[in-house]
């Protein structure tokens, strides 16, 4: 019922926007033929400004939409409705068919119908008027909020071929904010090669060395007082804004936890970056795609995590394959966006050595997260016991600590796999074996015997 309802409240919002876009651009279509030599933009477009205004709030409240801006989203926004929108509108005004150049356009891949570029935008919004045509450049310039709120912006074109020839792109987070009136996470995909993360964990469930929680801790001050350092006269001049840390250490020693666990903390998103993956599928493209993740990044205040860093900063000795010359122009184009970005930005590898040296010497903090010791792994232990089983008589921690040297994460996969023996077992309670076994089980993983 509640579903339903929203739907008709979606179905009149578009309804009535698309009645008054056919109304408007049937009104521009006749500007255009009656060669009026001064251009206006119809009233009609008022109706569709407040009717949008209506229905987005901006992240920034006091940020109203333009007339010109409501047309240019709603143009955006349609092929993702009526595919044939476009057409029919032309074929009215052109019954005998045949090309339009003048409203621009470009046909699609899958989609069958046009897809409107730049010039579209021109041809609504300017007619032929060329100082209007010009300041319709504005709307897509990297200066404009829709290119830096990551709301819209015209794809590049071939070398040499006007901007304005440019298909419009709305980004899938708005074209679902107009659609269905919420706010949806973006995601991971090809153009956007960052995924959130998230952890149910708690910053006392970290087990960490009095240095790295020390190191850690810094990176909290930061976070609460970092807009403190603006407000100072000299240093606001002086300072550049962001904080860059590299997490080194072994696998599983608490690297992505910590990163999650300072989101959480300071309730802000975390999205990790896959170096190792962006470099391996997008040759070449790695920098087109990353600067959607960062662009939306800055907006949104997040905190991003770079992990497995070593696949784009590493030691590299002598330039051989493509694939080295793209990773070359990839390392200049991230080390200058790593600098820029304002926020807390983490970079995770396992080996600190493998990294660059030059590169090293960008980071506010290095961070090392060892192997937990003895008395780490005997805490670790205890607070990776099950709640709903109970340790039997056998079962010795301290033993365990003791004897097998493990990360915090195979501690945790150890238990996990006791816990099932026991409930594959029909056991009330955990055994000793059970962890024993669990222990030999992670020992295989890295083909160590125990
Ligand atoms: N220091 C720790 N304290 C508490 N739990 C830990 C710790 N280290 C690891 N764990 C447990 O292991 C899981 C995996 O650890 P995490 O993903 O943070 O390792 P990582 O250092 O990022 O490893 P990798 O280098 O393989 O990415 C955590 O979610 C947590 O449950
Ligand atoms: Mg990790």
């Amino acid at each position: 019922m509640q579903q339903h309802r929203i739907m008709i409240k979606e179905y009149s919002f578009f309804k009535t926007a698309f009645e008054d876009f056919e109304e408007l651009l049937s009104q521009q279509f006749q500007n255009y033929f009656t060669k009026k030599s001064r251009f206006f933009l119809s009233e009609t477009s008022r109706k569709i400004a407040d009717l949008f205004n209506d229905r987005i709030k901006f992240p920034k409240a006091e940020i109203r939409f333009s007339q010109q801006e409501c047309v240019i989203l709603l143009l955006a926004l349609v092929p993702h409705i009526q595919p044939n929108f476009f057409e029919s509108i032309i074929q009215e005004h052109l019954p005998s068919g045949g090309d339009f150049p003048e409203f621009g356009g470009v046909k699609a891949t899958n989609h069958r119908s046009m897809l409107p570029t730049g010039e579209t935008a021109q041809f609504i919004l300017a007619g032929t008027d060329i100082e209007e045509r010009l300041k319709v450049h504005d709307y897509f310039s990297n200066e404009h909020f829709f290119y830096k709120q990551n709301i819209l912006w015209l794809e590049p074109v071939k070398e040499g071929e006007p901007v304005m020839s440019g298909r419009i792109i709305m980004a899938q987070e708005w074209v679902d904010r107009i659609l269905l009136n919420k706010e949806t996470a973006p995601r991971f995909g090809l153009d956007f090669p960052a995924k959130k993360i998230i952890t149910e964990m708690k910053p006392e469930d970290a087990v960490l060395n009095e240095q790295t929680a020390q190191q850690v801790n810094d990176i909290a001050v930061w976070l609460t007082h970092h807009n403190q350092l603006f407000k100072d006269e000299n240093l606001k001049r002086k300072v550049k804004p962001g904080y860059r840390v590299l997490f080194h250490g072994p696998s599983g020693t608490g690297k992505t936890l910590t990163a999650a666990l300072l989101g959480k903390q300071f309730e802000k998103d975390v999205y990790r970056i896959d170096l190792s993956q962006v470099v391996s599928k997008y040759i070449g493209e790695t920098e087109k795609n990353l600067e959607s993740v960062f662009r939306r990044a800055e907006s949104k205040n997040w905190i991003l995590f770079f992990d497995e860093a070593d696949a784009l900063f590493g030691k590299r000795t002598n330039v051989q394959s493509s694939h080295d010359k793209y990773a070359n122009q990839e390392v200049s184009y991230l080390l200058q966006r790593i600098e820029d970005y304002p926020g807390l930005l983490i970079l995770a590898s396992n080996f600190k050595s493998n990294l660059d040296d030059a590169f090293i010497r960008r980071f506010h903090s290095i961070i090392h997260f060892p192997m937990p010791n003895t008395e780490e792994r005997l805490v670790l232990w205890q607070k990776s016991m099950p709640s709903s089983l109970l340790p039997d008589a056998s079962v010795d921690l301290q033993l365990l600590a003791k004897k097998y040297e493990m990360s915090g994460a195979s501690i945790l996969n150890a238990v996990q796999a006791a816990t099932l023996q026991a409930y594959e077992k029909g056991r009330d309670s955990l055994h000793q074996d059970d962890l024993i076994d669990g222990v030999r089980k992670e020992y295989l993983k890295e083909e160590k015997s125990i």
